[in-house]
C-alpha cells in the first residue's frame, strides 16, 4: 500500500465514523478498520513487501492512522451514547481536565516580600488613607500651600468642601503622607514604620501609571544618623535584589528631609561597570533623607530630643529592577493581559 493510499484510508474511515448514527454502525466500522482482518492490519501485513528503508516511514504513517481512527471511534462513541441526554457510558478512571489555577498579582508578591524584609528589622507594617487631606500629604511635610515643590506630585484633587484645619481632600500622591499620621499614632518614639499603600498621580507613560504603590520607611528615635539609613537600605538591597547588589546615596532635595538623597542600586546585569540597561552602572530607586525638624514638630515630636530617617520608593519600579525581570513598559502590570501575568 502506498503512503497516499494509507492517507485515503484514514480520511475515509474518519468521515464514515463521523457520519454514524448508531452504536452498531460504529462497531461495524471498528471491525472493518481495526479488527483482526481489518484494513489497518492488512496494510501492516503488506509492509514486509516494501524495501527496508521505506518500512519504518510507512509503518509510522499506518500507526498514526490507527491512532487517529481509534480516537475518532472513541469520540463518536461518547457522542452517540450521550444523545438525548442519556449517558450510557462513563469511565471514572479517566484523568480529569486540570482546572486552571490563578495566582496572586506580581505586585502583591512584591509587597509581601518587601514587608517581610522590613519586618525582620523590626519595622511595623501600617497603611494610611488613600483619600487624604492636604495637611498630611503636603503641608505637614514642610510644603505650604502654593509651594512650587508641590508641582512634582501631580496631584488629583477630590471635589469636596475643604477641611478648616486639614485643607483640601486629595488622592494621596505618596506614602510620605503616613509620616505625620504615624507620629500621631505612636506619640512617643521609637518609631519604625513601613507604610505600603496605593498612590495616585496624574501621569501615564512607559515608566508611570496613575495608580501605583509605594513603600515608605520611617524611623524616629534618639541618635539616628545617616549610617542607620545606609545600613537599612543596604540590608534591603541584599535581601531583595541579591547578595552582590549595593546601594549608593546621591545628594538631592525634598522639603521634608534634610539632608535628602536619591538612592541608586548597582545594576544587576553589569554589576556597576555600566551597560545598556543602566546609567553608568546604577539604577535609580527613589528618595530618602533625614526627617526635617519641622515634620517632627508637626507630628508632635520634639526635634531637639529625637531625629530620624525616611525613604519612599515605588513598589513597581523596585520590582522591575530585580535581576532577570525585563519589563520595559510599567503599564503592562495593570492591563490584565493573562498572557503576560501567567508567566510569573
Ligand atoms: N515621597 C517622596 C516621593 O514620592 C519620596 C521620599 C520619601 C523622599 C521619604 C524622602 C523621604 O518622591
Amino acid at each position: 500500500m502506498s503512503e497516499e493510499q494509507i492517507h485515503n484510508l484514514r480520511n475515509e474511515a474518519l468521515s464514515l465514523i463521523m457520519g454514524t448514527t448508531t452504536q452498531e454502525e460504529l462497531e461495524n466500522l471498528r471491525i472493518n478498520y481495526l479488527g483482526r482482518q481489518g484494513k489497518i492490519n492488512q496494510a501492516t501485513a503488506e509492509l514486509k513487501n516494501l524495501p527496508a528503508e521505506k518500512k519504518s516511514v510507512v509503518g509510522k504513517i499506518i500507526n498514526d492512522a490507527k491512532v487517529a481512527i481509534e480516537n475518532a471511534l472513541f469520540a463518536q462513541k461518547e457522542k452517540l451514547s450521550t444523545k438525548d441526554g442519556q449517558t450510557t457510558w462513563f469511565d471514572p478512571t479517566i484523568p480529569s481536565v486540570q482546572p486552571q489555577r490563578g495566582h496572586l498579582h506580581l505586585v502583591t508578591y512584591a509587597i509581601e516580600e518587601i514587608s517581610q524584609i522590613f519586618n525582620h528589622l523590626g519595622f511595623v507594617r501600617v497603611r494610611y488613607p488613600e483619600v487624604e487631606w492636604d495637611w498630611f500629604a503636603f503641608e505637614s511635610l514642610n510644603m505650604p500651600a502654593s509651594h512650587p515643590a508641590r508641582d512634582e506630585w501631580e496631584t488629583f484633587f477630590v471635589d469636596t468642601k475643604s477641611h478648616p484645619k486639614y485643607g483640601n481632600m486629595v488622592l494621596t500622591p505618596h506614602t510620605s503622607s503616613g509620616q505625620v499620621r504615624e507620629m500621631e499614632r505612636v506619640k512617643m518614639p521609637p518609631i519604625r514604620m513601613i507604610n505600603i499603600a496605593k498612590c495616585y498621580r496624574r501621569q501615564s507613560d512607559v515608566s508611570h501609571v496613575p495608580m501605583f504603590h509605594q513603600f515608605e520607611g520611617l524611623v524616629v528615635d534618639k541618635d539616628i544618623s545617616i549610617v542607620h539609613l545606609k545600613g537599612t537600605l543596604d540590608y534591603f538591597a541584599r535581601r531583595f535584589f541579591g547578595a552582590s547588589r549595593k546601594i549608593r546615596l546621591r545628594p538631592y532635595h525634598f522639603q521634608f528631609t534634610e539632608p535628602s538623597f536619591e538612592v541608586d542600586v548597582s545594576c544587576g546585569v553589569c554589576n556597576g561597570s555600566g551597560c545598556k540597561l543602566c546609567k553608568a552602572g546604577w539604577l535609580e530607586l527613589g528618595g530618602a533623607g533625614m526627617v526635617h525638624p519641622n515634620v517632627l514638630t508637626n507630628g508632635g515630636i520634639d526635634p531637639s530630643k529625637f531625629c530620624g530617617f525616611a525613604f519612599g520608593w515605588g513598589v513597581e519600579r523596585t520590582f522591575m529592577m530585580k535581576a532577570g525581570i525585563k519589563i520595559d513598559d510599567i503599564r503592562i502590570l495593570y492591563n490584565a493581559d493573562l498572557r503576560f501575568l501567567k508567566q510569573f
